[in-house]
């Protein structure tokens, strides 16, 4: 049912630090930083030849991130993004399994204007899973 790995998202309590880590130790080509109000985020993305990694840090009040950030203070790994052909069956065919679908259970736009849903941690080996619909 998966596909690509579309994404990597890494949640940094640091954004300029974390850009310059991976510009310049790791010398890879990033973006300039991009407010996702409607996600609470803002993000700094980075590309490399076969899939993406987002830094993510909190923007507003009531950011996903931040409860994160409390419990991992010094950043980690916050989810990774697979894209699937189409959403909504690969949504039917998890709940069909048990899995359960964070949210109202429909798709929103995600950070790539595409149709996004995330999949509950526990149900995913203790990793949140975004599907993105390619
Ligand atoms: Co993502």
């Amino acid at each position: 049912m998966i596909g690509k790995l579309n994404h990597v998202a890494i949640a940094v309590p640091d954004l300029a630090k974390a850009t310059a880590l991976y510009r310049d130790t790791l010398g890879a080509t990033v973006s300039a930083p991009l407010d996702q109000p409607a996600h609470g985020v803002t993000v700094v993305f980075i590309t490399l030849p076969n899939t993406k990694i987002e830094l993510l840090y909190p923007l507003g009040a009531s950011s996903p991130i931040a409860k994160f950030l409390e419990s991992n203070p010094g950043g980690g790994v916050h989810h990774i993004c697979f894209e699937v052909e189409d959403i909504l069956a690969a949504r039917d065919q998890l709940k069909a399994t048990g899995a359960r679908v964070l949210g109202d259970g429909n798709p929103k736009i995600g950070a790539h204007d595409k149709p996004v849903l995330f999949l509950h941690p526990k149900d995913f080996l203790g990793t949140l899973v975004e599907l993105e619909q390619a």
